[in-house]
């Protein structure tokens, strides 16, 4: 199964693969370990941005970025390296930054 690390906190475990980046925080728990809820503002249909998160290794481990999350991504001025963790689904090891900013 495929292994994701939330820096900076640390948290990490494994997901099924297919598990979007947003469901892996909700498993492990983001919350109740580090305290950390990633937001999801429009129940997850890539309409809103607030569940952006930063990859900082295994970008090539996620699923392919649709039309409507890159313009979403573009819309909101999202770096180059960020994905909405509702959309974005895992298929081998990935590491995510989020601390709340
Ligand atoms: S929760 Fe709105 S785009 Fe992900």
């Amino acid at each position: 199964m495929p292994h994701i690390t939330f820096m900076p906190c640390g948290l990490a475990g494994e997901v099924a693969e297919g598990t979007t980046l947003l469901e892996a925080a909700d498993q492990l728990d983001l919350l109740g370990v580090a305290g950390l809820e990633i937001p999801d503002g429009c129940t997850r249909q890539c309409e809103c941005c607030t569940c952006k998160v930063r990859i900082v290794s295994g970008w090539d481990h996620l699923s392919a970025i649709s039309d409507d999350e890159n313009v979403l991504l573009a819309d909101n001025g999202a770096a180059d390296d960020d994905r909405l963790s509702c959309q974005a689904t895992i298929h081998g090891d990935v590491v995510v930054w989020f601390d709340g900013t």
